[in-house]
Parts: C-alpha cells; structure tokens; sequence
C-alpha cells in the first residue's frame, strides 16, 4: 500500500501505524470483510424478543434474545398482554445487548429492520413502536420484516443456495409449504387448515402434562414430545396420518389432536388416574404422535417436491429443499423429510436449530 505524503507531493511506503489508522477508518475487523452496511434486526412476533446486528455480507456481529418460553409454560399457553408486557420489560436490554456484543454504536448502523408480520398483534406492536422511536431519534432508514420471509430466507446466511428453492416452514404459528421464487417472491403451495404442528405438539405435551415430568419440565411441548419419544414405542398406538387422500399440499393437525385427546382420556381411565398426572403410557403416545406428524409432513413434502418437479417449476437435478421454524428441530421430523429428499434427488437443507426457531439475526 502507497499513501500520498501530502507535504512532498509523492508517494511513500507507510509505517505500520499509518496502515492501522487506514484500517480502522474503514471499521475494520479481524475475520471480517470492510463493513459498510450494518442492520439492527428486531423480532417480537410472537414470544421471543430478540436483536442481532449483521453486516451486509452475512456477519453476525452479535446478537441477544430474551425467550418467554418458561413464563408460558406455567399459564399452559401464549396470553398476548403478557406475552406484550414481557416484550415491553425486555426489548431495550435486548436491543441494547445486541449492539454491545457487536460492538456497534447506534449512530453506525445504516438501518434497523423490523418484523411488522405476520404475529401476535400485542407482540408486534411492541417491536415496531419501539424500532419507530428509534428510527425517528437516529434518523435511519426504516426495514419492514416478513417473519415468514425472513424464516425462508435465513439459509441463505449459511449456504449459497440459488433460486428457486422449496421451503417447508413448521412452528408453533406456522405451516406451510412455498416455492420461493426470490427475495419477496413466494409462491405458496399449502399450508395448515387448522392449527400448526407445534401448537398440536404444545397442547399434546400439556394434555400429558409432561410440565410435571422431571425430565420435561423446562422444554418447549415439541422438544418435550421428542424426548419422551425416545423412551416409547411408535407402534403402540396407531393413529392415521391425516389427509390421506387429499390432492393437494394442505395440512391438517387438529384431527389428530383430538384423536390422541380421547386416547388419553380413555387411558386415564383404565390406568385409575385423574387429569394432571402422568400416564404411565405417555411415552408410547409421544412416540406415536410424533411418528404421524412426520409421516404427515413427510407425505405432504413429498406431493409438493413432485408438483413442482412435473411442472419445472424446480431443477429436476439440482432441487433444494428448506426445512425452518421452531418443529425443524426435531430429528425424528428431519429424518422423515430426509427419506423423502433422498427419494426424490433432492437436497435437504436446515438451519443449525438456533436459527430455526425466532431470533434477530433472521429479520437483521
Ligand atoms: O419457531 P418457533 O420458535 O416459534 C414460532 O412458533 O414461531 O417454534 C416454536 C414451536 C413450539 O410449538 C415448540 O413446541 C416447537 O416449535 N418445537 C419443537 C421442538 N422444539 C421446539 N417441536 C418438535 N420438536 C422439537 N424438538
Ligand atoms: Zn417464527
């Protein structure tokens, strides 16, 4: 490197200082490249507040996040005001948080991108009133998330993955199937009828009341069904996969919740215990709920990736599938899906299950 030594007109090799300063001028870091861009991203959709700042070639220069998860296990569900409250007492620390570990000052952030939806509307309004008052004060560009696209679109971050892809989004709030097309060009190819895989997996946990098993008690209902799982036998009870006949790529849980609701209530009776305490079963019918929702989602997946397949709308070599949301951790899950990739040339890929589930740096 040459600089120009301005008092003599010419060009000198510099010392070791200078090209420091030169470095540091352009915020430079170790590892990373010159850093330009940087975006403060906010989540609260649902029940995780969270931040993270990344740079515009995919750095993760920190992040921070605050999960309710423990709150609403005690309440047996999500309540919006306190899920709302919770975000209110914690989006400053978090966003905070989030800056620090990046070592970010406010005035260097070049915008702050929000998810405005789609949530729980307490939740949201949380985030985006907060990320207002700070646009407005900063004088920065504003960003509008999409959760679902920021969720479809986070693999990106990890592998260079070309459009189209096929994304499969399964979570607490979401189910659905879309062929993304681009940036913001989804083309939805199904979605839940009902309520969404975790949610029936959440109410299944609480009807079992795995809160109160000591190896469960501190688990998500999803996470706590795949534990017990692994203890039970899938073939105890056979609960049919929903919507087997049905031509297209919806899908439905609440069917199977009720199913395994009376199973339940009907073994309750014969083991002579009341609601609330553990079946001695449990783990059998973990195991089996688990089971269905996989071959459900496997099946569904399955139709989608040939649709798109006969209609070229996928490289019939070359085709990706996403799995994200909060369920794409589940490994049983992530197996299924793995025979159906696997069965139809297709690659599989996941997010590492921290960037599955609701955090900053997707929206950032
Ligand atoms: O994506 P997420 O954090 O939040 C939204 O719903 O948007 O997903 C949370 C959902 C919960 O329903 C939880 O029970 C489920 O994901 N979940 C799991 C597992 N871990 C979390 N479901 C199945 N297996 C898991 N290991
Ligand atoms: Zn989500």
């Amino acid at each position: 490197m040459l600089i120009l030594n301005k008092a003599a007109g010419v060009f000198s090799k510099p010392s070791r200082r200078e090209i420091f300063e030169f470095l540091r001028s352009f915020n430079f870091r170790p590892g990373n490249v010159f850093l330009h861009k940087l975006v403060l991203g906010i989540e609260t959709s649902c029940d995780d507040t969270a931040a993270a700042v990344v740079d515009e070639t995919g750095n993760v220069l920190g992040e921070a996040i605050h999960s309710q998860t423990e709150v609403h296990l005690k309440t047996g569900g999500i309540v919006p005001p306190v899920a709302q409250q919770l975000h209110r007492e914690n989006i400053q620390r978090i966003v905070q948080e989030a800056l620090s570990t990046s070592k970010v000052s406010p005035s260097e952030l070049s915008a702050i991108a929000t998810t405005v939806k789609p949530g729980l509307a307490l939740s949201l309004g949380v985030g985006l009133s907060f990320s207002l008052q700070l646009v407005d004060q900063l004088k920065k560009p504003f960003i509008p998330i999409h959760h679902m696209e920021a969720h479809a679109l986070t693999i990106r971050l990890l592998n260079k993955v070309e459009f189209p892809f096929l994304v499969l989004l399964i979570s607490g709030g979401h189910c659905l199937l879309a062929l993304v097309r681009g940036v913001s060009d989804f083309l939805l190819l199904g979605k839940s009828l009902d309520i969404a895989p975790g949610d029936m997996l959440d109410k299944v946990a609480r009807r079992l009341s795995l809160i109160k098993h000591p190896e469960c008690s501190t688990m998500s209902g999803g996470k706590a069904i795949e534990h017990l799982a692994k203890q039970g036998n899938k073939l105890h009870f056979d609960f049919k996969p929903p919507m087997q006949r049905a031509k297209n790529c919806d899908f439905s849980f609440t069917g199977l919740q009720h199913v395994i609701d009376k199973i339940i209530t009907q073994k309750e009776k014969e083991e002579g215990i009341q609601k609330g305490q553990i079946l001695s079963s449990a783990a059998h019918i973990a195991a089996a709920v688990q089971h269905t929702t996989a071959c459900h989602i496997a099946k569904r997946t399955h139709r989608a990736i040939l649709f798109c397949k006969q209609r070229d709308l996928l490289s019939q070599s070359n085709a990706v599938l996403v799995v994200s949301g909060g369920v794409a951790s589940n490994l049983y899950i992530r197996k299924a899906l793995e025979i159906v990739t696997n069965a139809t040339q297709c690659t599989l890929l996941c997010p590492p299950p921290k960037l599955c589930t609701d955090n900053g740096i997707m929206i950032a």
